[in-house]
């Protein structure tokens, strides 16, 4: 029986954050006991917003990569790659470009939110507008069939389908197999601000390596809600951002339960829940934040894991392309 093989990736443009850990690291930790796992380091799609700082995606390769090893992702049994270094990549995207048009990306609901937030106008970069059908290389070439992502990558998953369906159409039943994104429960962990998304650049983040100083000042920021003004005063738990950080992270269900039932009552402190949580944020970071320092104390032990992370892909997705090129009935020589 073949293994069934996981792929998801993330761009190199600043470390990873909790919401990643609550998004997708925790299941890519349960799914490496028992598949064949591969992590890419996506390079490549993040210079497709940043060409005016390269710099970037290149430091932060090293960055995502320690935030894997820290998190407790086992190179023994996953795959840590580079994106840009698997040239079967860029070749599929480039041929995966025929099976899709534009007015379709342009209609891909995450497409079109980035587009907005990254204020583009009509000056969208190719590459970007593009990325979908490269993302659906990424997942193909690797002939995954899981992808665990968070909430705001199942657009893709779903254009990817759609493209392996059309290459399926012309090059053969069954060339590629469709993927299934694996998406976590609890929804989307909004940032500190309250905002729906938790990124780097909107400064509403908690970092994995985040330091206890910094995790305290989060949480002392955190939304909470703006009508509970007195410990007395009934609470509103949706939309809260404690309670939601709480959902994700906080082990005790009952005791999380029970705390809201007592903030919806009235009687419950901001600084009391925040207490709890920041104790609860301290844990989950402190082992992770101590592993980064060990492992980046060997950035060479890094840089190997992925060097040979990549090599073993190599393999894999060169020989994704060659089948797919023959099975479209191109000239080979
Ligand atoms: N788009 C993903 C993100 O922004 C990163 C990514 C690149 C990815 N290639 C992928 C995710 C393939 C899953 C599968 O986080």
């Amino acid at each position: 029986m073949t293994k069934t093989v996981i792929l998801t990736g993330d761009r190199t443009t600043g470390p990873l954050h909790i919401g990643h850990f609550a998004g997708s690291l925790r299941n890519r930790l349960s799914f490496q006991s028992d598949h064949g796992q591969y992590l890419l380091l996506a390079d490549s799609q993040a210079l497709t917003d940043n060409t005016h700082d390269p710099g970037k995606v290149r430091r932060n390769v090293l960055e995502v990569a320690l935030d894997y090893l820290a998190v407790g992702i086992d190179p023994d049994r996953t795959t840590i790659c580079l994106q840009s270094h698997l040239p079967a990549l860029a070749e599929l995207s480039m041929l995966y470009l025929n099976f899709v048009t534009v007015a379709r990306l342009e209609r891909n609901p995450t497409i079109k939110d980035e587009i907005r937030a990254r204020g583009f106008g009509r000056d969208i970069p190719a590459g970007f507008l593009c990325y979908p059908a490269a993302q659906a290389a990424d997942i193909t070439a690797f002939k995954a069939t899981i992808v665990p992502v968070g909430e705001d990558q199942a657009p893709l998953i779903e254009q990817t389908n759609e493209i392996v369906r059309r290459i399926n159409a012309t090059a053969g039943a069954g060339i590629l197999p469709e993927a299934k994104a694996v998406i976590p429960k609890s929804g989307r962990l909004p940032g500190i601000d309250g905002k729906a998304k938790m990124s780097k650049s909107a400064g509403n983040a908690i970092a994995l390596s985040a330091s206890p100083d910094e995790i305290r000042a989060a949480v002392r920021a955190m939304y909470t809600d703006s009508a509970h003004l007195r410990a007395d005063d009934p609470g509103h738990v949706e939309g809260n951002v404690v309670f939601s950080y709480l959902d994700a992270f906080d082990d005790d269900l009952e005791a999380v339960e029970e705390l809201k039932a007592r903030y919806r009552r009235g009687g419950l402190a901001d600084r009391a829940i925040k207490a709890r949580l920041e104790a609860v944020l301290q844990n989950l970071i402190a082992p992770i934040r101590q592993r980064r320092m060990e492992i980046a104390q060997h950035p060479d032990h890094v840089l190997d894991v992925i060097r040979c992370g990549t090599a073993k892909a190599r393999e894999r997705t060169e020989a994704t392309k060659r089948q797919v090129v023959e099975a479209l009935g191109l000239f080979l020589l």
